[in-house]
């Protein structure tokens, strides 16, 4: 298998998964979780947003949640962290790895974040000064990339300026968000190949949200275009407080399902990724929504052998 055979997953259940749900599990709950998705394969996990409790309190106890993780330093532990306060309580908890969180949209980033893109992105700067001292990874996030809750279409050069302002800054790779999930596959290629002009093909990951159906389809599109990083939530779980009706990220299962038929490698277990899926829809109280999960549930844990595809 080549480089070009591999797929990295960004695992974001534990926090885009559960900032929306309304009864919030709890940390040990979440610790059980990522411990699951780490013994599948995953490693790139977002475990947690250092953000205002009272904007988002589902996410309350993420420096718990990271500190539960601080020996294992051979993985990617991601946190979300929207100014230099929750830079600082990230760092202080002992993140490795942040995420900076900017828009392509203006209504987004108000509701959002309550400032314009250009203030996140001057927001982001010292975040950034700073964790380049204490030798943090950071990670950008474009909201919007494909269509706004509040604004409808965007402009994919809001979405290119937004991209590659978080690039110069020094985020290491850019994940450019389909926040509602009204992409399709040649909008997906078309906006990545608008930004793989300012910021390159090899610092790109894409994060869609399967609101209408499109996130495999979205996905595989980014994937002949060049892009080699995904983010997907377990069970498809997931969802933003600030973009009503919007519902999870691509299932990782249903993905890596995908992948394996293709012959991709990303390093995860299926079957155990599927474990996870069903034992977090239990904490949660509910069926998992994913399709691979959904046969995996009903058939006992066994699910069909394999992917068509991989013989
Ligand atoms: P603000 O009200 O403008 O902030 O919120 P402020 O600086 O005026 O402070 C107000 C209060 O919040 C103060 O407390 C601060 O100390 C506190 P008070 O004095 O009133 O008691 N505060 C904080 N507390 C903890 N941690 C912090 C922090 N900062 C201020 N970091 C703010 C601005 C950014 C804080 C707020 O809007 C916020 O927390 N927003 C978070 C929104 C969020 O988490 N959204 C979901 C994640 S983004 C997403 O899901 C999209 C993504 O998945 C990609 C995609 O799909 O598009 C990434
Ligand atoms: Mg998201």
């Amino acid at each position: 298998m080549t480089a070009q055979d591999q797929v990295r997953i960004v695992e974001v259940g534990p926090r885009d998964g559960l900032q929306n749900e309304a009864a919030p599990l709890d940390v040990p709950g979440r610790v059980a979780m990522i411990e699951g998705l780490i013994a599948s394969g995953l490693s790139t996990v977002e475990v947690g947003s250092f953000v205002s409790p009272r904007w988002v309190p589902q996410m309350a106890g993420s420096d718990d949640v990271l500190a539960a993780f601080a020996h294992r330093t051979e993985l990617r532990l991601p946190v979300l962290v929207p100014n230099m306060k929750g830079f600082l309580a990230a760092k202080a908890a002992g993140a490795r790895e942040i995420a900076v969180f900017a828009s392509a949209s203006e209504s987004f980033s108000q509701r959002n974040i309550n400032c314009s893109i250009d203030e996140s992105l001057e927001r982001f700067r010292p975040v950034m000064d700073a964790a380049a001292e204490a030798g943090i990874a950071v990670r950008g996030y474009v909201s919007c990339a494909w269509g706004c809750p509040y604004e409808g279409a965007v402009d994919p050069a809001a979405v290119v300026r937004v991209s590659a302002a978080l690039h110069a800054m020094g985020c290491y790779e850019i994940s450019v968000s389909d926040t509602i999930g009204t992409g399709t596959p040649t909008a997906a290629r078309g906006v990545i190949e608008a930004v793989a002009g300012s910021v390159p093909m090899s610092a790109l990951a894409v994060h869609v949200h399967d609101t209408y159906g499109q996130a495999l389809a979205n996905i595989l599109a980014c994937f002949q275009a060049g892009v080699r990083v995904f983010d997907a939530s377990v069970g498809g779980l997931g969802g933003c407080p600030y973009a009503k009706g919007a519902t999870g990220n691509v299932a990782t299962e249903d993905l890596v399902f995908m992948l394996d038929g293709m012959g991709i490698g990303t390093g995860v277990d299926l079957r155990r990724l599927c474990a996870v899926a069903v034992d977090v829809s239990n904490r949660l109280g509910r069926p998992p929504s994913s399709h691979v999960a959904r046969v995996f549930a009903q058939t006992g844990g066994e699910g069909y052998p394999f992917a068509t595809g991989t013989t």
